[in-house]
């Protein structure tokens, strides 16, 4: 048997792994399993990969096996570091970063197929394929890698998150899709000296992806940074076309279509339009808001640890509704002992987790498992809703837009209609954060001025542990 055919063979046992490991992925109680798949998969296709690589060796066998080598230690090693040090916080800028690699490598394997296999003038139907694979991919390519680097910038605060916002910006996006379309005739026509509009598309693609997610700010960054986790699958795929490698397409299928699934839950959770996040705008309030601050529409009560440790005493159910802050104060810990202790008094006790509460998709659910949460206790915002009412007790720890009234009561709000977890219909409200500062979508919380609500300022995790010792 050939080594292609064995390589073609675990291959296809990876691509099933890899749909394994999705699968697993969707459900908190086989997340672990399917990450074991997944990352079974990926050894098999690494090794099959370089396998194949030494086979078709052109060089002596040590020198490209050394190469290969070489390149491995060097990412294995930046990745590992990078992993061990990120914060749960930085977690998605960390992200747009990766999905920035994918992009710049669609657009080397681009162009360096284009060069090794040149096309002739007069291309046949088989090489007029392939160029339009290798255009195909640069220009996803090198979409990805301007627009993640952007993304990267905008949520690690080193370009300002607020959108760019250039007259007639739709009309310059459809302008840089017709000069594609213009350069990718020219470039089929002109096979052999196909350099010129190649290069040519790939600085009106690296603007087009620089100005796409420039012009998108505020609270549209998740849905971007998982749009461009689907571009980043699509720009796998077309390499994976390039390279013949059939591997490569199925996962780069997999992550273009999850990716792109991600995105429209995101937006049905946020209440956007997939269309409008796309052509951006949102979010031009967020820095006003944040400078200003908007006005505070009453007044509202403070708490101590020590009352809101009394008020669980006394509550036969509670609901803890976790947000960003909860990760910035790495309060889970002391939340999860919160908890258990309650629960070991018969005290009913959930967990309400809306769907982009935090900074990333499943950023709360993280947390929760890693402090050893039952799953039982953990609901999502559609199973949890509905029981607020009856509950003695919230404790809204740092979380703000995602329990904010204003997205069912202000159409003007720039939250309107977004799905919100209706804490407020508790009879208790606690809200713990530092301040009276706003959260990531920078607009007032008329919840914190509600007779039913109290504020627990200082950092969530102090103020938790303080309850934890009272109790
Ligand atoms: P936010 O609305 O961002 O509010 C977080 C709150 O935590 C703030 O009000 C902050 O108030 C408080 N806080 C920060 N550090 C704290 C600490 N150490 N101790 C106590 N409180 C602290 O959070 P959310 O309710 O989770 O909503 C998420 C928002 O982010 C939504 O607008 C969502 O659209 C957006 N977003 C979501 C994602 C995804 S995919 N989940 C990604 C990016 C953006 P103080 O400063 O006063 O303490």
């Amino acid at each position: 048997m050939s080594v292609e055919s064995i390589v073609q063979a675990v291959y296809l046992v990876a691509a099933v792994l890899f749909v394994l490991s999705l699968a697993g992925l969707s459900r908190q109680e086989t997340a672990r399993r399917g990450v074991l798949l997944g990352m079974t998969g990926m050894g098999l296709a690494l090794v099959a990969t370089i396998a194949l690589a030494l086979d078709r060796s052109e060089r002596p066998v040590g020198v490209t096996a050394g190469l290969i080598l070489l390149v491995l230690l060097v990412g294995a090693t930046v990745g590992t570091w990078r992993a061990r040090t990120v914060e749960m916080t930085q977690m998605p800028e960390l992200i747009a970063l990766l999905h920035s690699f994918v992009g710049a490598a669609a657009v080397l394997v681009g162009f360096g197929s284009y060069l090794s296999e040149p096309a002739t003038s007069g291309a046949d139907a088989g090489e007029t394929v392939h160029l339009v694979e290798v255009f195909l991919g640069v220009l996803i390519g090198a979409v990805t890698f301007t627009g993640s680097v952007v993304a990267f910038g905008k949520l690690s605060a080193r370009l300002r998150s607020s959108p760019l916002l250039l007259p007639g910006r739709n009309w310059l996006n459809l302008a840089a899709l017709v000069a594609c379309a213009g350069l990718l005739w020219w470039f089929l026509a002109d096979g052999a000296a196909g350099l010129v509009p190649l290069l040519l598309m790939t600085v009106v693609a690296l603007a087009l992806g620089w100005h796409l997610v420039a012009a998108i700010g505020g609270g549209d960054m998740p849905v971007v940074v998982s749009m461009l986790n689907s571009y980043s699958g699509w720009a796998a795929a077309a390499a994976g076309f390039m390279l013949g490698n059939d591997l490569l397409i199925i996962t780069g299928a997999l992550v273009g279509s999850s990716g792109a699934i991600l995105s429209y839950l995101m937006c049905k959770a946020m209440n956007r339009s997939f269309v409008s996040v796309i052509l951006g705008g949102f979010g031009a309030e967020t820095p006003a808001a944040a400078a200003g601050g908007p006005a505070e529409p009453g007044t509202y009560r403070e708490t101590t640890a020590l009352e809101v440790a009394d008020r669980l005493t006394a509550a036969r159910s509670v609901i803890v509704v976790p947000g960003y802050g909860m990760a910035v104060a790495k309060a889970q810990y002391p939340v999860a002992d919160l908890v258990s202790r309650l629960t070991a008094r018969g005290t009913t006790v959930r967990f309400g987790i809306h769907p982009v509460a935090g900074r990333l998709p499943g950023h709360m659910n993280v947390l929760l498992a890693e402090a050893k949460v039952p799953y039982d206790q953990v609901l999502g915002m559609d199973e949890i809703n509905d029981d607020f009412p009856g509950t003695d007790v919230v404790l809204v720890i740092g979380a703000n837009d995602t329990v904010n009234p204003a997205a069912q009561d202000d159409p003007a709000s720039p939250i309107a209609g977004m799905p919100v977890l209706e804490v407020w219909r508790a009879r208790e409200v606690v809200v713990f954060k530092r301040s009276m500062a706003t959260g990531y979508a920078g607009v007032q919380n008329p919840l914190f001025f509600r007779e039913n609500t109290a504020m627990l300022f200082g950092d969530a995790k102090e103020q938790v542990e303080l309850i934890v010792q009272a109790l």
